[in-house]
């Protein structure tokens, strides 16, 4: 078990190793003494782990009630968020009472965006129960919502009190689900790691799977501590996403946020070496390290399409936004892009619909 230390306003750990489910209730009384906690799961992982968890949280002291809600990002919308306050005060939670947030980052967002505004603002633990929730959306207190209009729209920082990851339950996750975080993984190589890149690049993922987390949740906290509220070095960690979001967006949201992303970092990585910026031979490399880790590289929607879908992007500044750069793989920029100048600097990549 290896336990990080996440040093923002409000000083956490993450707790990551195998096995953890059977002991979150012991581990949650560390940081909570026992008192009435909501269970906040979507209903794949509701059968697969809720039972372990809310088993253990009651051996531990805690009353425990659950709410489910349907899987999937169509869910991460203000309806199931008004459900979810209308069940905290149906089951009669206080602000002093705890919501545990089990599964993906469908419902880490969520559950923790109900957290942030419940009563003002209350305590959450987040159990990530995929990789990418695991290596990103577990840590650095980001919460939100989507709107028709684009990606987590109306949202929160409110940092959870713990996080509990148990490498095991990612054994059960699809193939298509688990690249989900192996994209949001590679994006730390892309920003810095060169370690990640090599573990990506041999394809030894599975090996190597609690160092993999550990690693990312390092380098996460890393960016959260210097800059938790998403005003400088934190705008790094959304390299990939400008477009990404877009795509998501574009496509319904049938494709993933994990592979979103991916298409999103070849898209600037082809952009940025077409501007001058980036090494030569970098795009190649990122398109090597994905298509080796069931990630897509390209897209059916055009640059100008993906530009006009990515100005309600939430980093928008007036008519500017930053775009993150790679200056090669493992060094990456901010870019000041005119927001109505997306489409041409999308379109200057080969991964978009000529
Ligand atoms: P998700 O929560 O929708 O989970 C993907 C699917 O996996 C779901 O169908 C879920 O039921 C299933 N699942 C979860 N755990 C499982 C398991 N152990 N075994 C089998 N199936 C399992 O999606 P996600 O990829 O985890 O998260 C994507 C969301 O995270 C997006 O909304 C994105 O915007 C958000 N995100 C947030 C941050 C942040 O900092 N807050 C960072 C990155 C992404
Ligand atoms: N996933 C981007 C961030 O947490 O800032």
């Amino acid at each position: 078990m290896e336990r990080i230390s996440v040093g923002a306003s409000k000083k956490y750990e993450v707790v990551i190793g195998r096995g953890l489910l059977d002991r979150c209730g012991e581990l949650v009384s560390e940081v909570k003494p026992a008192c009435r906690t909501a269970l906040i799961t979507d209903d794949i992982v509701d059968g697969l782990y809720a039972d372990r968890t809310e088993q253990s949280l009651r051996e531990a002291g805690f009353s425990v009630s659950k709410y489910v809600f349907p899987h999937g990002e169509q869910s991460k919308d203000l309806k199931n968020y008004e459900r979810i306050l209308e069940f905290l005060l149906k089951e009669g939670l206080s602000r002093g009472d705890l919501i545990v947030a089990l599964g993906g980052g469908v419902c880490g967002d969520m559950a923790g965006f109900a957290a942030a505004t419940y009563l003002r603002g209350m305590d959450y633990v987040q159990i990530p129960t995929t990789f990418l929730a695991a290596v990103d959306s577990s840590v650095g207190g980001k919460t939100a919502v989507d709107l028709g209009e684009g990606k987590n729209l109306v949202g929160a920082f409110h940092q959870p009190i713990q996080v509990i990851c148990d490498a095991d339950t990612l054994s059960t996750l699809p193939r298509d689900i688990f690249a989900d975080g192996s994209a949001e993984s590679i994006k730390y190589g892309v920003l810095g790691d060169r370690d990640i890149i090599e573990i990506f690049s041999k394809g030894k993922v599975q090996d190597e799977l609690s160092h993999i987390i550990a690693r990312a949740v390092k380098t996460k906290s890393d960016y959260v501590e210097r800059d938790e509220f998403d005003n400088g070095m934190r705008m790094f960690l959304n390299l990939g996403h400008t477009a990404g979001h877009a795509i998501e967006k574009l496509s319904g949201l049938s494709i993933t946020h994990g592979h979103a992303v991916a298409i999103g970092m070849v898209i600037v990585t082809d952009a940025a070496e077409k501007l001058g910026i980036c090494e030569p031979g970098s795009a190649a490399e990122l398109r090597q390290i994905l298509t080796r880790n069931g990630l897509p590289i390209s897209t059916s929607f055009t640059g100008e399409e993906i530009g006009r879908a990515a100005q309600s992007d939430k980093k928008r500044r007036g008519d500017s936004l930053k775009l993150v750069l790679p200056r090669r793989i493992g060094e990456c920029m901010l870019y000041d892009a005119q927001a109505d100048r997306l489409g041409e600097i999308f379109s200057l990549s080969e991964a978009v619909k000529r």
